[in-house]
């Protein structure tokens, strides 16, 4: 490890990187987001675009954060300005750092509830009875302010000890416990129905509306235009192979996600529950869902401790962008740096977690189209700013830095990139930024 010489910390293998990245990439966007998302967006359809958008935009730009991060082995903000010292570019890395407040001021509230949703289910092992969860106010924003100081203590660890050792264990663990519900969820009579519908694609079902939530939740789902990846991909030496790493993470998100789909709607169909139910797919349909099952409660707390489990791995991600600025730009301390960017998210976070549990006028305000502020709070950070900071990101590339140079960085590494270079280039100079670009103006009403 370099960080005796360079202060940074740095991946102690490929596979931790890999492994680490994965885990910011593999969260509540894959296994709560998704699986609503496909299911109000008309199933198998909503599953082919996806697939689309993240091997022809998402996996393109990801390359391109990545090789970003490793060349200037930098956080957002000084990446930016390493490549063109003195200039605006560095309110696009200030940008990265208010979304990636902005995201985990929400997020982890959802994972909060989540872990109280374990929790729940673990007392009602124990005592017996029914899974008695309800969610008030107070309930909810204690949940949220124990995620987070979860995930603050993970981050304090440091690269190495805290997140690369963290998703070593708990990734494969994530991996085997899905497989054994999937198993579980089949062998319900009925079962094939939600694996037909989530499977196959009716061409008729694919509108605007389906593209532009496809795309979006790639972005959202891959943890791209805010930096994370920028920010794993600085702690990369130049050894390893960047190619490889982004199509690895790649691979294992979008499987995860499938997994997600396959886990959820085989038994939301075999149990007659509507594949449409929205937000609610996770914390209403499936208790029921469980409450059916035989050894029901046992199934629910593992299925809760794994959806806890990737979200910590993307908290943790989110965390450490906006800490690395503080460590590498300002000097700070680690551990000051982190506990305070926790204390903050939490404050910004209290009216989402107020909103999640139905308290007024949280829950009722009303803001560009969308009702609540945790729904608000997702559209702004979560759609809108991962588009417009993935969009920037490739003028930067475009523009600024020289997408030649990002692809000799990427083929340093991985000189089997060269025949391919021409192609990514293509992909990051038109298709992705075109592509985006009308999003946007799709989500402006253009
Ligand atoms: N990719 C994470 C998920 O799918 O749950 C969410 C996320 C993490 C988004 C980190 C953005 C980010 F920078």
């Amino acid at each position: 490890m370099t960080s005796a010489t360079s202060g940074r910390g740095q991946w102690s293998s490929q596979l931790g990187f890999v492994l680490a990245a994965a885990g910011s990439a593999v969260g509540l966007g894959n296994i709560w987001r998704f699986p609503y998302v496909a299911g109000e967006s008309g199933g198998g359809a909503f599953v082919l675009v996806y697939l689309v958008c993240v091997a022809f935009i998402a996996l393109p730009v990801m390359l391109l954060e990545i090789s970003l991060g490793r060349a200037t082995q930098k956080n957002p903000v000084g990446a930016f300005l390493a490549v063109r010292p003195g200039t605006s570019w560095r309110y696009l890395g200030y940008l990265a750092l208010v979304t990636g407040l902005g995201i985990l001021s929400y997020y982890a509230v959802i994972a909060g509830k989540v872990a109280a949703y374990c929790v729940s289910y673990g007392q009602t092992l124990v005592q017996g009875g029914a899974h008695p969860y309800h969610g008030t106010s107070l309930s909810t924003v204690v949940f949220f302010a124990v995620f987070l100081v979860l995930t603050v203590l993970v981050v304090v660890g440091g690269v190495q000890r805290g997140i690369e050792r963290w998703s070593k264990i708990l990734m494969p663990l994530l991996v085997v416990t899905m497989l054994g519900i999937i198993l579980r969820g089949l062998f319900l009579p009925g079962s094939m129905a939600g694996v037909q519908w989530f499977l196959t694609p009716d061409f008729t079902k694919i509108d605007g509306r389906v593209v532009l939530n496809a795309m979006a939740q790639a972005f959202f789902s891959l943890s791209l235009g805010m930096g994370a990846m920028l920010t794993y991909g600085s702690y990369l030496s130049k050894r390893q192979d960047i190619l490889r790493c982004g199509v690895w993470v790649v691979v294992f998100d979008t499987l995860i996600a499938i997994l997600a789909g396959l886990m959820i709607f085989p038994a939301v169909f075999a149990l007659g529950q509507n594949p449409a139910a929205g937000t609610t797919l996770i914390f209403q349909v499936l208790p029921e869902v469980f409450a059916k099952m035989a050894g029901g409660t046992g199934i629910a707390i593992l299925f809760f401790f794994l959806l806890s489990v990737a979200a910590l791995t993307s908290t943790v991600s989110l965390l450490e962008v906006v800490t690395a600025y503080f460590v590498d730009e300002l000097s700070w301390p680690r551990s000051r740096a982190v506990w305070v960017v926790g204390g903050a998210t939490f404050i910004v976070g209290i009216p989402s977690a107020l909103d999640m549990a139905g308290v007024a006028p949280y829950s009722s305000l009303t803001l560009v189209g969308k009702t609540g502020f945790f729904a608000v709070m997702d559209f702004l950070w979560g759609n809108l700013s991962l588009a417009l900071g993935s969009l920037m990101l490739c003028l930067f590339g475009i523009f600024v830095w020289g997408l030649h140079r990002a692809a000799a960085e990427i083929e340093s590494s991985a000189p089997f990139f060269s025949s391919l270079s021409g192609t990514w280039r293509f992909f990051v100079r038109w298709v992705c930024p075109l592509s985006i670009a009308v999003i946007l103006a799709t989500l402006f009403g253009l």
